[in-house]
C-alpha cells in the first residue's frame, strides 16, 4: 500500500465530493434560472400562478402551495382570490382551511418570510385544514412596488418535515420573480381590455349606421364559436374565430350601405361595391399587428366551397378553416335576421337552405356539424338571438 496511492483516491474522493456539491448548487441556480424565464415568458396569470407552485412544490418538497391574491384596485371592493395547488378534487374535498391574510400580512409586514410549526399556526387560519394535521407553514409576501398584494404560503402535512431558513429564501427570490410576472400579466390583461373595447366599439358605432345589421357581428361570432367548439378547436384557433367574426364586415366602414338596404334588387355595381368590403377589411385590419392572422378569415369569408366565391374564387380546402366556418355563421345569422326586403326565416327553414347549398357555397362537413349544433341547442340558441339582439357594445373608456 503506497501512500501516493492513498493520496490519489483521497484526492479523487475529495474531487467527487467537490463536484457533487458544485451539481447541486448548479441544479439549483439552474431551477432557478428556468423558473424565472418561464415566468418571464408568460404573460398568462395562471400560467404565473402554476408555475410558481409548481416549483414550491418540486424545490420545497411541499405538500401544498396556496396563493393569496389581491384584486387590483379598479374593482371596487378589493377582493382577495385564493388559487391551492395541486388543484385535484382532493385538495378541495380535503378542507384546504382558510387561511386569514389579515394576521400574515400583519406578520410580514416587516420580515421577507415566516416559517412556523404547525402547533403554531393556528393563529393564522380562519380555519384549519380539515383532514390532515399541518406540520409546517412557511409564507412569503408578493410585493409589488413596495406594496403586499398577497402572499405564497407553502404547506407541509409530514410529520418532522419542516422548512428550513435556505428554502425560504429561495421561496422569497422566487416571490420576487412572481410578482414581477404578475404584474406584467396584469398590465397585459388590461391592455387586451382596452383593445378588445375600442374594437367592440368600433363595430357597435359601424352596425349602428344601419338598423338591419345591429349585432349582426356579435350573432356572427357567437354561431362561429358554437360550430368552433364543437369541432373541438383549440383555444387559440377559436380566438382568432373570436375576433374574425367580430371583425369580419369591419371593411364595409368605407362603403355606403344605404343603397344596399333599399327594397328590391342592387344592382350589378352595388353588388361589386359591396365585394369590395374583403379587400378593404384585409387592408385595415393588416395595420394592426396584433390582428395579423386573423387577416386570412376577414379577406376570405366570401368564399365559396365551389369556388364561385370572392374575392380570390378559392375552392374547398383551399379556403381557411375559420373563413369557411365564418361564411356558414354570417349566412345563417343573415337569414334568420329581418331584411328591408324580407322577414327573417325560421331557425328550421335557415337549417334547411344551409343542408341545400352544402357542397356549393358551404363546406359540407361544416354544415353537418353546425345544423346538429343548432338543432341540439335549438332552445338556447333562440334564448340567446334575443340577447345578443338587444345588446350593443358599450363604448370603450378612455
Ligand atoms: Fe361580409
Amino acid at each position: 500500500f503506497k501512500l501516493d496511492e492513498l493520496i490519489q483516491v483521497i484526492r479523487r474522493a475529495m474531487n467527487q465530493q467537490r463536484l457533487e456539491r458544485e451539481n447541486i448548487r448548479l441544479k439549483e441556480v439552474m431551477n432557478l434560472y428556468e423558473l424565472s424565464e418561464a415566468v418571464n415568458q408568460s404573460l398568462n396569470l395562471e400560467n404565473v400562478l402554476r408555475v410558481i407552485a409548481d416549483t414550491a412544490i418540486k424545490e420545497l418538497g411541499a405538500d401544498q402551495v396556496s396563493i393569496l391574491l389581491e384584486q387590483p384596485e379598479e374593482f371596487e371592493t378589493r377582493l382577495t382570490e385564493q388559487f391551492v395547488y395541486p388543484d385535484t378534487d382532493d385538495s378541495i374535498q380535503d378542507g384546504f382551511g382558510s387561511i386569514d391574510q389579515d394576521q400574515l400580512l400583519k406578520r410580514l409586514e416587516n420580515k421577507p418570510y415566516f416559517i412556523v410549526p404547525g402547533a403554531q399556526a393556528r393563529k393564522f387560519f380562519k380555519k384549519l385544514p380539515e383532514r390532515r394535521s399541518l406540520a409546517c407553514l412557511l409564507s412569503v409576501p408578493l410585493r409589488i412596488k413596495e406594496q403586499i398584494v398577497g402572499t405564497v404560503n407553502v404547506y407541509s402535512y409530514r410529520q418532522n418535515y419542516r422548512f428550513s431558513e435556505g428554502q425560504a429564501k429561495l421561496l422569497v427570490i422566487l416571490a420576487d420573480r412572481a410578482a414581477q410576472a404578475i404584474e406584467n400579466a396584469r398590465l397585459y390583461q388590461n391592455l387586451r381590455r382596452t383593445f378588445r373595447e375600442t374594437i367592440e366599439g368600433l363595430v357597435s358605432a359601424l352596425e349602428a349606421k344601419d338598423k338591419y345589421t345591429s349585432g349582426h357581428s356579435r350573432r356572427v361570432t357567437e354561431y362561429a364559436l358554437l360550430l368552433a367548439r364543437a369541432l373541438k378547436l383549440k383555444p387559440e384557433e377559436q380566438e382568432k374565430i373570436e375576433w374574425a367574426g367580430l371583425l369580419h364586415d369591419i371593411g364595409k366602414i368605407g362603403i355606403r350601405l344605404e343603397s344596399l338596404n333599399k327594397p328590391g334588387k342592387i344592382t350589378k355595381q352595388e353588388h361589386e361595391m359591396f365585394k369590395d368590403h374583403t379587400t378593404m377589411g384585409k387592408q385595415i385590419i393588416e395595420q394592426i399587428h396584433f390582428l395579423s392572422e386573423i387577416v386570412p378569415l376577414v379577406y376570405h369569408h366570401h368564399e365559396n366551397y365551389d369556388g364561385t366565391g370572392y374575392p380570390a374564387g378559392l375552392k374547398a380546402d383551399h379556403i381557411p378553416l375559420g373563413a369557411r366556418i365564418l361564411a356558414i355563421a354570417d349566412a345563417y345569422d343573415a337569414m334568420t335576421s329581418d331584411r328591408p326586403y324580407r322577414k327573417a326565416l325560421e331557425q328550421k327553414d335557415a337549417i334547411k337552405e344551409l343542408r341545400r347549398c352544402a357542397g356549393m357555397q358551404f363546406d359540407p362537413q361544416l354544415v353537418e356539424v353546425f345544423c346538429r349544433e343548432l338543432e341540439l341547442n335549438q332552445k338556447e340558441v333562440v334564448q340567446k338571438k334575443k340577447e345578443w339582439d338587444g345588446i350593443s357594445y358599450p363604448p370603450p373608456e378612455f
